[in-house]
Order: C-alpha cells, then sequence, then structure tokens
C-alpha cells in the first residue's frame, strides 16, 4: 500500500463497516432502532461490516465486573437475535483484539486536549459533578473510539444521533495522524445517520434520549421487556391531548407525539409522512394501542430469541471468541504498519 496522499479521499479504501455498543448496561428500543436494527441492515447489504462489543469503553464509568460479563453476553445475544450472523458479519468484545488499545495510545498522542474538553459527552457526564474524580479514560473515551474505526480502516459508521461530534474526531484525528506523518495511511471516515430514530426520545421526556442509564426503568423500553410490559409503557408514555396532525411540521413543539411517530415509523419501516398519512387526526387513545401492538410484534420475537441465546453462555463466548479471531487478523497489519509510519522499530 503507497502511503501518498490520494487525490479522493478514501478512494483507496474498500468499503467497510464498523460500528459499536457499550455493554455498559440492558440494550434499549435506542439502541435497537438507531443501531442494531440498522446494523443487521448492513450487513445484508453485502458490504463487510464488523460490530463490537466496547467493554474497555465500558469501564470508564465504574462497572461490577460480574454485571459487565453478563451485560457483554446479553448485548452480543442482543445482536444475534436481531439477525447479525457469523456469515455476514464479525462480532466481539474490544478488550479480545488487543490492539484496540495499543491504537488508541498511538491516538492519544495524535489528539489535543482542547479538542477532547469540547466534547459535548464528556462536557454532560461530568456536569454538577467533579470532574476531577472522573476517570482519565472517560476523558480519552472518544480516541479510543477513533482507535476501533480507523483499526479496521473502517469507511462508514452508522450510529446514533449522539454520536456524530464523536465520529467528527475521529476525522481530525485521521487527517492530522495523516497529515503530520505525510502519509494517506488512515480513511476519513463517514458518518453513517440516517432513518425514523437516529435519536429515540424518552417516553417519559421527549426532550431527553431514551438511554440504559436514565433512573426510570418507565422512560425506556429495554429489549429484555416482556409483551406485557412493552404494552403498559407505552400506553403510559407521556403526550399531549392534541390529535395527530397532518404534516411533521405539526409535531415541531410536541416532542413526546414526535418520539412516538418516530418510533412507529422506524418499527414500521415507514416515513414518518407515511405513518401520519395513517392516523392524522386521530388521538392518543387509537394510536397508543396499535403502536403498542407493533412494538410487541416486532420485539418480542427478539426478547425470546435472547433467552434462549442466553441460557447457553458457553456459545456466546464461542461466537466473540471465533469473531475476536477474525477481526484480530485485520487489526494487526493496520497496527503494524500504524507502528512503522511512527517511527517505532519492527524487528520480529
Ligand atoms: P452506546 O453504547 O451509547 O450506543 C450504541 C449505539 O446506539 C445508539 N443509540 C441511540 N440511537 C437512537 N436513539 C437513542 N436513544 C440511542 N441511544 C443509543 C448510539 O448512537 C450508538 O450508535 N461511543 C459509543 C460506542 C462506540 C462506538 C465505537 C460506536 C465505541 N466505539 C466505534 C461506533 C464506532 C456509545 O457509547 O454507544
Amino acid at each position: 500500500m503507497a502511503d501518498t496522499p490520494a487525490t479522493t479521499p478514501n478512494a483507496k479504501f474498500k468499503p467497510r463497516i464498523f460500528s459499536g455498543i457499550q455493554p455498559s448496561g440492558g440494550l434499549t428500543l435506542g439502541n435497537y432502532l438507531g443501531a442494531l436494527k440498522r446494523f443487521v441492515e448492513k450487513q445484508d447489504e453485502g458490504i463487510e461490516t464488523i460490530y463490537c462489543l466496547v467493554d474497555l469503553h465500558a469501564i470508564t464509568v465504574w462497572q461490577d465486573p460480574d454485571a459487565l460479563r453478563r451485560q457483554t453476553r446479553e448485548a452480543a445475544a442482543g445482536f444475534i437475535a436481531a439477525g447479525s450472523t457469523r456469515k455476514r458479519s464479525i462480532l466481539f468484545n474490544q478488550s479480545q483484539v488487543s490492539a484496540h488499545a495499543e491504537l488508541g495510545w498511538v491516538f492519544n498522542c495524535v489528539a489535543r486536549m482542547g479538542w477532547m474538553n469540547r466534547m459535548t459527552q464528556w462536557k454532560d457526564k461530568t456536569a454538577g459533578k467533579d470532574a476531577e474524580k472522573a476517570s482519565l479514560g472517560l476523558f480519552a473515551y472518544p480516541s479510543l473510539m477513533a482507535a476501533d474505526i480507523l483499526l479496521y480502516h473502517a469507511t462508514h459508521v452508522p450510529v446514533g444521533e449522539d454520536q456524530r461530534q464523536h465520529l467528527e474526531l475521529t476525522r481530525d484525528i485521521a487527517t492530522k495522524f495523516n497529515h503530520d506523518y505525510g502519509v494517506d495511511f488512515f480513511p476519513i471516515t463517514e458518518p453513517v445517520i440516517e432513518g425514523a430514530a437516529t435519536r429515540v426520545m424518552s417516553l417519559r421526556d421527549g426532550t431527553r434520549k431514551m438511554s440504559k442509564s436514565d433512573p426510570s426503568d418507565a422512560s425506556r423500553i429495554n429489549l429484555t421487556d416482556d409483551a406485557d410490559t412493552i404494552a403498559k409503557k407505552i400506553r403510559k408514555a407521556k403526550t399531549d391531548a392534541e390529535p395527530l396532525p397532518e404534516t411533521m411540521d405539526g409535531l415541531a413543539d410536541r416532542p413526546e407525539a414526535k418520539n412516538l411517530v418516530n418510533i412507529y415509523a422506524a418499527l414500521a419501516g415507514m416515513t414518518q409522512a407515511e405513518v401520519l398519512g395513517d392516523y392524522a387526526g386521530q388521538g392518543f387513545g387509537v394510536f397508543k394501542p396499535r403502536l403498542a401492538d407493533l412494538a410487541v410484534e416486532k420485539l418480542s420475537p427478539i426478547t425470546t430469541r435472547m433467552q434462549d441465546l442466553m441460557q447457553d453462555p458457553a456459545e456466546i463466548d464461542r461466537i466473540l471468541g471465533a469473531g475476536a479471531d477474525r477481526a484480530d487478523a485485520i487489526a494487526q497489519p493496520i497496527l503494524k504498519r500504524t507502528l512503522e509510519i511512527a517511527g517505532m522499530i519492527r524487528s520480529r
């Protein structure tokens, strides 16, 4: 591979998709619609896909070791239950491929303190708390994320809206590395943020993201919830007394209503306009039961399959181990070349 600057960015890189999920809690409907469902669609488009359970990122905040093991297996089960297959994608947990941590260190030396200080997730996670007590790993988190992606020369990264800034930083790190060393070694990765569910909001507050770390369980649908719980949470979701409008403009100041329309659209594989075409003029007394039925219809088979898979943790570990071997085979030559470019002696 010639490391001379190319005129068309990424033209010399084979299309490859990489994305990751933190196993720091149970998976939510936000993770499913914003990530898992789209990951499986990508794998089925015939592009090489690599998906990673980022356990090294998870420990940037305290994780109970037993809980982390269980959540990592559960997230793997979530991927498989959502349709990820060994034939079409590589699935593994980050800590098993040591090159992530090694390239992460190199990128810690490329990224600037000022860049990290501007990360909104760092600011949000330390807001109102003593930032002095946050781990150094939490501060460096986005640099390890850049390493996850660039270790595979990934060209496209499907994520939810909340990861946009981290992906911009990944591009900045690739650009600075290429510039500083006078090479064209890392691709300038494209974020893929598309569809009706790039930002699924809390069921209790339409201005906050649905999150596994929200203290209120009623704010989210967990991929481990049974059918009754899913239906109950949707029936109880916060809404307003107005009927649904004819266009999305009519939802501009109605965050809770907009969120439920987005969720419906993403689950049904429709556009928001199509959903409003079917429900304009109807109130939530009609819309919520339909949404509850749709959510149960789409999510229950996944929940059931996840539970079945969780009965055999050894099989999940085997799948992750085999995935790690395949990931490592792609990562090692890229890490070695990076170290050579940076001037490290390679004597074996
Ligand atoms: P994480 O674990 O918070 O979320 C995993 C994926 O789910 C998406 N997501 C959502 N999408 C829509 N609505 C929501 N409410 C919602 N909540 C979460 C996220 O956008 C993400 O795509 N930093 C990443 C993990 C990571 C990563 C990477 C991602 C580490 N290395 C490399 C891509 C590439 C994170 O914390 O995701």
